[in-house]
């Protein structure tokens, strides 16, 4: 992999799905945010999963440029979730810092998880909420593709679009959800060498509908791997995802961005 030189002066990118709002960054959120911009990473969407990850990433959007939230309950919180976190989700959702819903979906792998019931209509009262809002949605999907597709399918995910973030499938599974309309969210997984099926899906993605994210703190890019993941390493999986699609860091960084600002703040 090409070695990344500031003095190229690259272009800008923007950062789609991190956790800044974790309690690993909370001591030092301004410092990530800054080494992130040094590098050129100026935008982000700092996306929230429960109770207080949204609140926080709300407040960070109000304090650093270039941040936006975006709020919602990841599956492995949504036995917190009720009629009382739908309101405030709505009333989030009237703060111009706040640009989408999520995180959301189903996650099938962990015992410890919610029920498929309990999750599924966690995830169906967001869908409907996006609807009623217009509120693009970011969904978190694992071992779970058949009924995150359902689920989008039967509540008109085309309406109101969203993102697959950190995906995880294959070309077949990603050319399914291309066709409900939306995006492709790479992580630091695109950059592992074993990662043949996501590499393989992102060949397939029409170049408008890729967008990038760290997931930080986790999954952090090749060369980076096993260390805590950070904003700024959205550099990395950007060169590395370039090199596999033959074109320019630049290039790449500004086609993700424009894709971005179309999903989340052009609408
Ligand atoms: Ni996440």
């Amino acid at each position: 992999m090409a070695i990344y030189d500031p003095s190229k002066r690259p272009s800008d990118a923007y950062d789609t799905h991190t956790h800044l709002n974790e309690d690993e960054f909370l001591e030092d959120v301004p410092a990530y945010w800054a080494r992130a911009r040094e590098y050129r990473i100026m935008e982000m969407n700092v996306v929230g999963y429960n109770h207080i990850g949204n609140a926080r990433a709300v407040e960070m959007a109000h304090e650093l440029e270039g941040v936006h939230a975006i709020v919602g309950f990841q599956p492995e919180d949504v036995r917190e979730f009720n009629e009382q976190e739908l309101a405030i989700l709505r009333d989030q959702l009237n703060d111009d810092k706040v640009v989408g819903l999520g995180e959301m979906g189903l996650d099938y792998h962990w015992d410890e998880n919610p029920s498929v019931e309990v999750q599924k209509a966690a995830f169906g009262a967001q869908l409907d909420l996006a609807r009623e809002t217009n509120k693009p949605v970011t969904v978190h999907s694992r071992d779970a593709f058949d009924d995150v597709y359902e689920m989008l399918k039967a509540h008109h995910v085309e309406e109101f679009g969203g993102v697959m973030h950190s995906f995880t499938g294959g070309p077949e599974e990603v050319q399914r959800f291309l066709d409900l309309g939306m995006y492709i969210g790479f992580s630091g997984m695109v950059t592992f060498k074993k990662s043949d099926d996501i590499k393989a899906a992102l060949q397939v993605v029409p170049l408008d509908r890729i967008v990038v994210e760290t997931d930080a703190p986790f999954l952090a890019p090749t060369p980076m791997r096993g260390k805590m993941n950070e904003p700024m390493f959205t550099h990395y999986t950007l060169e590395n995802m370039a090199e596999q699609l033959g074109m320019s860091y630049n290039e790449l960084a500004q086609i993700t961005t424009e894709n971005a600002h179309r999903l989340w703040l052009e609408r």
